[in-house]
């Protein structure tokens, strides 16, 4: 509850580190923080013989002003745990909870990742957390991680082994016509309409550039330019989301964007400056600890309570940089209410209780099945 009334955003999540160390210091949990960083680690079970887990949750949480009128709303106008990242944490201190207990029941040494600036979508917080040596000392055998769902039903988690979640890049474009009065466009390029060709062209790459049964989504969410009615203006920019799977397909797209908006520009006059930049890569469930985890999770809370989830989705997140490295999977965490539909990311997001205990079980029953290996 704290920590959804507390949020802090990317970067600035000093106060949230200081409440995970205490909670972790009330666990007898021993830590690890720094000077510079806002990440905590936790060491259960130092020692162990047996496979390191590495569980993650995130902490940040993001520019949005809540409204679900919940008595332990935000406390902080314009900013909001609207991603469930309270919740993950929660759950991770949950876990921390169980296992802690009894300690030599455990296969392995457990390790706590507490990740700052998830939602940043640039470096993000994985990789210098990652750099900071968090899968060092001892090293991480295998990572595991959740995230909210409000499409699966809350009391139960998802399972998606292969491709998870997408690789999200940048673009940002700049394009330079010639402004001058509205009534004599002759006079151009005009930057507005050159920019609008190429919303529309960048759509024809998706249509007609990438195979069809590969998924990519190219969209623009943002175009500023002008100042009035009848002004064209010099400059229109534009920035947008690059969403892909494969890498293969994801450099032949940068390589098609960059072509198609400088033929576009060129045929109609206009100069321009194209932006790319990489954001986190794809997540990809490796199939192997996946299916094991889902057995353990099935074996634990019950059949109906595992979702195998059949497509993946096109959002991004920096899990997969832990993934990249080290064998493991990213869980849907069910948040899903009937009748009370709530996005991520909106200001009436409020996943109910029961999210946090199926969470803080998933985590713990998850490093029992990569510690002990496949139940019978
Ligand atoms: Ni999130």
């Amino acid at each position: 509850m704290a920590l959804h009334r507390e949020p802090e955003i990317s970067h600035h999540e000093r106060a949230t580190r200081d409440k995970i160390v205490a909670a972790l210091d009330e666990l007898g949990i021993p830590v690890r923080t720094y000077p510079d960083f806002f990440g905590v680690l936790g060491f259960i079970g130092q020692g162990r013989r047996g496979p390191v887990v590495a569980l993650r949750a995130d902490m940040d949480a993001l520019p949005v002003t809540e409204e679900t009128g919940l008595p332990y709303a935000s406390r902080f106008p314009g900013k909001m745990h609207a991603c469930g990242h309270d919740v993950h944490m929660s759950a991770l201190l949950g876990a921390a909870a169980i296992l802690a207990q009894e300690p030599d029941r455990l296969g392995g040494p457990v390790k706590l990742i507490f990740q700052p600036a998830e939602e940043d979508g640039g470096d993000g917080g994985a990789l210098p957390f990652i750099r900071r040596g968090c899968l060092r000392d001892p090293d991480v055998d295998y990572v595991v991680g959740q995230h909210v769902e409000p499409g699966v039903p809350a009391g139960s988690v998802g399972v998606k082994p292969g491709p998870c979640m997408a690789a999200a890049d940048t673009l940002r474009i700049s394009v330079r016509g010639r402004g001058g009065h509205a009534a004599s466009p002759h006079q151009g390029p005009d930057a507005v309409l050159v920019a609008s060709e190429i919303v529309c062209g960048l759509q024809a790459i998706v249509s007609r550039v990438r195979n069809p049964v590969d998924p990519v989504v190219i969209s623009i969410g943002q175009i500023h330019g002008g100042t009035r009615h009848n002004i064209l203006p010099d400059v229109v920019e534009m920035e947008g989301t690059v969403r892909t799977f494969r890498p293969a397909t994801r450099n032949a797209m940068e390589a098609a964007i960059r072509r198609r908006v400088r033929s576009i520009a060129g045929s109609l006059g206009a100069r321009v400056s194209i932006g790319y930049r990489r954001g986190y890569p794809a997540l990809w469930n490796p199939p192997a600890e996946t299916a094991r985890i889902a057995e353990g999770l099935r074996a634990a809370l019950g059949d109906r309570s595992v979702v195998d989830l059949e497509n993946p989705v096109m959002g991004a997140e920096d899990f997969a940089r832990y993934l990249e490295r080290v064998p493991g999977t990213f869980l849907r965490l069910g948040a899903g209410i009937p009748g009370r539909p709530a996005s991520l990311h909106s200001a009436t997001f409020a996943p109910p209780g029961e999210t946090l205990v199926t969470g803080a079980a998933a985590l713990a029953i998850a490093a029992d099945s990569l510690q002990s290996g496949a139940r019978p």
